[in-house]
């Protein structure tokens, strides 16, 4: 049977979201950000479900976005569906929750930034490597970290690029719990099933009353940041990082 690369699961007032292409360690394509916001808008519109969660697989979450699509793309409009599920995460009505195993590359970790609870098991690692890739933060990173952890801790994972464990994410603020691998699934429907049992109105407003501070904040600073990190796309640095990731010829 042919599979879908992300797959959309209704469980009973829970719309389960899950990256599935487990030979690319769900590296997230520009057609699997066209499903993301298609599945994220059925969810929206379906007054019969309260929440979404995203998963991924027991290994991995994801390892960010595809490289290929990094060589591949030319110019900014050809990206629009991963802006669209920026602003999208950036401002959804209903919460989101992500159970995370495992790899957690780049948007991985930034879409964490926008979920209103996260999951992780023990093995969780989260890696933001803009740096190492010659790029800079993307999904209002640069806003929400800092305001998260302060200027230092940010540089530490921002600038530096440091990968860090979900110890240190549940240290961090970035998760709420850690458990055993197959234990993260179970316990993001358990929370999401605790949410269908209250006014679907009170959620909704108490959401958008927990982020109003920021609001305007993140979605200014994801406008700010995409240029720029489009244009370092293009730049020979990078090109030359994807070409050997992909090329599997490790630079020095
Ligand atoms: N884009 C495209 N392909 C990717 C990918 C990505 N982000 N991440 C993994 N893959 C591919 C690998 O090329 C490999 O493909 P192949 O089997 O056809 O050769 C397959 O997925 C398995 O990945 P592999 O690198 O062998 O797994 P690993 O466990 O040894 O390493 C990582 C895991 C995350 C360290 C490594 O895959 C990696 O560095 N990926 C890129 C992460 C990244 O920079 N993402 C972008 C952030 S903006």
């Amino acid at each position: 049977m042919n599979q879908s690369t992300v797959e959309y699961e209704p469980h009973s007032g829970t719309a389960v979201i899950r990256l599935n292409r487990p030979d690319k360690k769900n590296a997230l394509s520009l057609g699997m950000y066209q499903k993301l916001n298609d599945y994220l808008d059925a969810a929206l519109n379906d007054t019969q479900i309260t929440s979404v969660i995203f998963a991924g697989h027991e290994d991995f979450f994801t390892t960010g976005n595809d490289i290929q699509d990094f060589v591949s793309v030319k110019n900014q409009e050809d990206f629009t569906d991963v802006t669209d599920f920026l602003f999208k995460i950036a401002n959804y009505p209903k919460p989101l929750i992500a159970a995370v195993n495992g790899l957690c590359v780049g948007i991985g970790t930034t879409l964490l930034l926008h979920c209103d609870l996260v999951y992780a098991g023990k093995e969780a690692n989260f890696h933001m490597p803009f740096s190492q890739l010659g790029l800079t933060p993307e999904a209002g990173a640069s806003y929400l970290l800092p305001a998260l952890m302060g200027h230092r801790k940010a540089s530490q994972y921002l600038l530096l690029g440091e990968p860090f464990n979900a110890k240190t994410a549940l240290e961090l603020g970035m998760i709420n719990e850690i458990v055993e691998k197959q234990d993260v699934l179970p316990l993001a429907l358990k929370k999401a099933g605790i949410l269908t049992r209250y006014s679907a109105e009170g959620i909704r407003a108490t959401k958008q009353l927990l982020k109003k501070t920021h609001q305007e904040h993140v979605t200014n600073t994801i406008k700010t940041e995409l240029p720029i990190f489009f244009n370092l796309l293009q730049q020979p640095f990078s090109q030359a990082v994807f070409k050997s990731f992909l090329n599997k010829t490790p630079q020095d």
